[in-house]
């Protein structure tokens, strides 16, 4: 479905985005292994996520609508063995952090998902989990899916990273859940600390000594409500289209503002963006507030590359605002990108030139020359952060987005809303 958005002039008002996808995976995934019965409440339920309660429902535990909300009943740390393949779609999330918890399982299980999810690199977390005791195979050896798994037996390990990544972080720290010693994790930098802050909501074992985490076997936990704030990646498209759309102010309420994750907001009001937020509530769970944000002059700027991995997700928004920013916008350290729902780095140069950006794409990096943005007709590449992206970075001058369906993975009503703030 093309979705034609003509040239808007201004945005205005408030906006509460749907709830976070990092944090609705793993709060479904701890109250699907918890005794008893827990609502998570606000979750995201769009594509990926519906993906994850999905397994979970065949994995043995119980997961009902609840209006806004879902209802869970655990299994209390054991898994069923699933009747038929898990389907993760296109979620990489679901995948890397299922097969943690399914290594510690005595069950057999395999993983598959959509043609993108199976494109990409899944040897990350079999390496650590077979490190581990667990027995995976998968195609070629495992690096990519789909992937059979017979967890069980498992010992602790002492893990360094070659990736920062929290989707690995997350599966070395569940499959330690069900593993004989201490498992220790240690992160090359910080990155999204989700499951460590579930980890600690659910007083499962959690010790965390600068950059190295560690756990171990878990007792038999009681389920306990979880509240989900709103996705702050979700978020960052309106921060984004408020900041480059004339006459704009937008306030995005109940935001999710974990530290870990808000490496745009600082290299944003680095590039002169007119843009404030505070904390509100829910310090000792996931920090949460509001954001609010208003038509300013970008300028741009070389990012400090200690910030990728805090923005991992924002790339895509950020280039939409080097698009209006005056000058050069280097942007490094992007190897990640190449490797998420779509290869990002082509996706974002491709894009950009779609829309008379011009564009330097290096292996990992990326080099935009801002200032002069034509209308035109945007491809997300079956990849919903570069759907909602490229919709924000031809607001002002109107653009065609191709494919616009994909943004349904993370937020179904991204274009409705976009519609409703519109001047
Ligand atoms: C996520 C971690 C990040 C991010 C993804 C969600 C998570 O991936 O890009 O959208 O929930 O742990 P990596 O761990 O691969 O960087």
């Amino acid at each position: 479905m093309d979705w034609r958005i003509p040239p808007t002039r201004s945005l205005k008002g408030r906006l509460r985005v749907p709830g976070d996808k990092s944090v609705t995976h793993r709060g479904l995934m701890l109250a699907a292994l918890a005794e008893g019965e827990s609502t998570l409440y606000y979750p995201l339920k769009a594509g990926d996520t519906l993906s994850t309660a999905q397994a979970l429902r065949q994995l043995g535990a119980e997961i009902n609508d609840a209006g806004e909300h879902f209802r869970i009943r655990g299994v209390g740390l054991r898994l069923k063995e699933p009747p038929d393949v898990l389907d993760c779609g296109n979620a990489g999330t679901l995948m890397r952090l299922l097969a943690g918890l399914l290594a510690g399982q005595e069950v057999f299980a395999v993983l598959s998902g959509d043609a993108s999810l199976r494109r990409r690199p899944m040897g990350r977390v079999t390496l650590p989990l077979r490190q581990m005791g667990a027995r995976i195979e998968g195609r070629e050896g495992g690096r990519l899916a789909p992937l059979a798994i017979r967890g069980g037996g498992l010992r602790g390990i002492h893990y360094e990273m070659p990736v920062a990544s929290a989707q690995v972080k997350s599966a070395v720290l569940l499959a330690g859940l069900f593993a004989e010693e201490d498992t220790e994790v240690v992160e090359p930098a910080p990155t999204r600390d989700h499951t460590e802050r579930a980890f600690r909501h659910y007083g499962l074992p959690l010790e965390v000594e600068g950059n190295l985490i560690r756990t171990r076997r878990a007792d038999p936990f009681q389920a306990r409500d979880l509240v989900v704030p709103g996705d702050f990646s979700s978020a960052a498209f309106f921060v984004v289209a408020a900041l480059i759309t004339p006459e704009s102010d937008l306030t995005l309420e109940g935001v999710g503002l974990n530290p870990t994750r808000t490496g745009l907001l600082t290299v944003l009001k680095e590039m002169g963006a007119d843009i404030a937020w505070a904390i509100t509530e829910g310090e000792e769970g996931e920090p949460v507030g509001w954001i609010r944000a208003r038509s300013s002059r970008l300028r741009g700027l070389s990012v400090d590359p200690k910030l990728i991995p805090l923005m991992i997700d924002e790339i895509p928004a950020l280039a939409a605002a080097a698009a209006w920013a005056e000058g050069e916008t280097y942007i490094p350290n992007l190897a990640e990108l190449r490797v998420k729902e779509s290869d990002r780095l082509s996706a974002i140069a491709k894009n950009l030139e779609n829309l008379g950006v011009p564009v330097e794409a290096g292996e990992d990096w990326l080099r935009i020359r801002g200032g002069r943005v034509q209308g035109g007709v945007v491809e997300p590449f079956h990849d919903h952060r570069i759907a909602m992206a490229f919709a924000v970075c031809g607001l002002p001058t109107g653009v065609v987005v191709r494919e616009a369906e994909w943004a349904r993975i993370s937020f179904p009503s991204f274009f409705e809303d976009l519609e409703g703030l519109r001047g």
